[in-house]
């Protein structure tokens, strides 16, 4: 099917993309500040303490899990709590009762606590569902996104938990959003696994209300010779993706739908194999294939390191994978790229090998959520 270009202009949808970075400037997707500012120093990391008992959930989050479905992801410290989920659409009334799996993992001497992975559904678009993990501890509650347009994301990159981290969230907790988006450096652990935990407390009073999408970053990798030879340890047990239902092989690089499948999204990973033989590139190629942009007339793609990036910061980091993906997205006519990694708003043209053109995606870096490393200065 030969596809117009460029295409933004000819789609008459509605997205909005929240856009949000320090110091936290609200813009939607065309409007980028240009206000003149001074770059604030790095926050501290603020540790987000557990006041619930053992046998409470923590750490509670929500993500998209195949269509109609969502996935709760929580933790106990009491390895006896149950995988289950009830919830219903109102209040204190759950109306279905759905039991899930667990997993755990031990880093040096931590012990993780018991991780559970419940999927629920089918779920009705649009609808606020009441829940409670493990029959126990307090109720929560999530919106599920809608099947058509308009829809709103709230995109955020290497995010960490300092203040900044904070104040960016407040913000994002501010916007009534559909879907977080995050393309790489969640907790900004870097091996101290109780700062994962830390990260999942801060994050949970707006992780647990709407569906958080997160693709892999650098610091998630956390490679040590025996105890993580191949690193993601902590990543790939907290932050469970929808990669089996997108036939992906890895929890690294997946997709999803949203709009009613008007809006395909495919999350990439920088830091596994992307070369023309590896699983990710043959998967990439197999998801684009199958994409019909009469019924989809929407993609996006995130991943972590930026293929375009004039910070001097990281600069070329992105190369080696945008020579060998950059041809297949730019045949499959992706509309979008966010990458994090570099922490500092970019966005270019419509780009293709490093000219303007009118069939290239749009890149954007938004790699400054807040994290405890600071701005990256020019
Ligand atoms: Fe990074």
């Amino acid at each position: 099917m030969e596809i117009r270009c460029p295409r933004a202009f000819l789609l008459p949808s509605t997205i909005v993309f929240f856009v949000f970075f320090v110091p936290q400037i609200l813009v939607q997707f065309t409007h980028a500040s240009e206000e003149e500012f001074t770059r604030p120093p790095a926050g501290n990391i603020i540790l987000s303490k557990h006041e619930r008992s053992e046998m409470e959930p923590q750490q509670v989050h929500v993500s998209l899990a195949g269509s109609d479905h969502m996935r709760v992801t929580w933790v106990t410290e009491d390895h006896r709590a149950h995988s289950t989920v009830e919830y219903g659409t109102a209040p204190g009334q759950y109306t279905t009762r759905i039991r899930g799996e667990h997993t755990s993992y031990t880093f040096f001497s931590y012990t993780s606590g018991k991780i559970h992975h419940v999927k629920i559904g089918p779920l009705e678009p649009e609808t606020t569902y009441y829940y409670r993990c493990g029959a126990s501890g307090p109720e929560f509650s999530f919106k599920t996104p809608p099947s058509t347009f308009p829809i709103e994301f709230a995109v955020v990159g290497d995010l960490g938990q300092t203040d900044w981290t904070k104040s960016t969230l407040k913000h994002v907790e501010s916007k009534d959003y559909d879907v977080f988006l995050l393309p790489g450096d969640l907790s900004y652990a870097d091996s101290q696994q109780p700062l994962w935990d830390s990260f999942g407390r801060l994050v949970e009073p707006i992780a647990s209300r709407r569906p958080w999408m997160v693709t892999e970053g650098n610091h998630e990798i956390e490679i040590v010779p025996i105890i993580s030879p191949h690193g993601f340890k902590a990543y790939k047990a907290r932050w469970l993706m929808p990669y089996e239902e997108s036939g992906s092989e890895s929890n690294l690089y997946y997709s999803f739908d949203v709009a009613g499948g008007s809006i395909h999204i495919i999350m990439l990973g920088s830091y596994t194999e992307f070369d023309s033989d590896s699983d990710q590139y043959k998967w990439l190629q197999q998801d684009l294939a199958k994409i019909d942009r009469r019924t989809t007339p929407w993609v996006f793609v995130l991943l972590h390191a930026p293929w375009y990036n004039t910070n001097t910061a990281h600069q070329g980091e992105g190369e080696e994978m945008r020579k060998a993906m950059e041809e297949l997205l730019y045949g499959a006519r992706v509309d979008i790229v966010f990458a994090g990694h570099v922490h500092a708003y970019e966005r270019f043209t419509r780009i293709y090998d490093n000219e303007a053109d009118s069939c290239g995606p749009v890149y954007v870096t938004i790699g400054d959520g807040g994290n405890r490393e600071g701005l990256a200065m020019s």
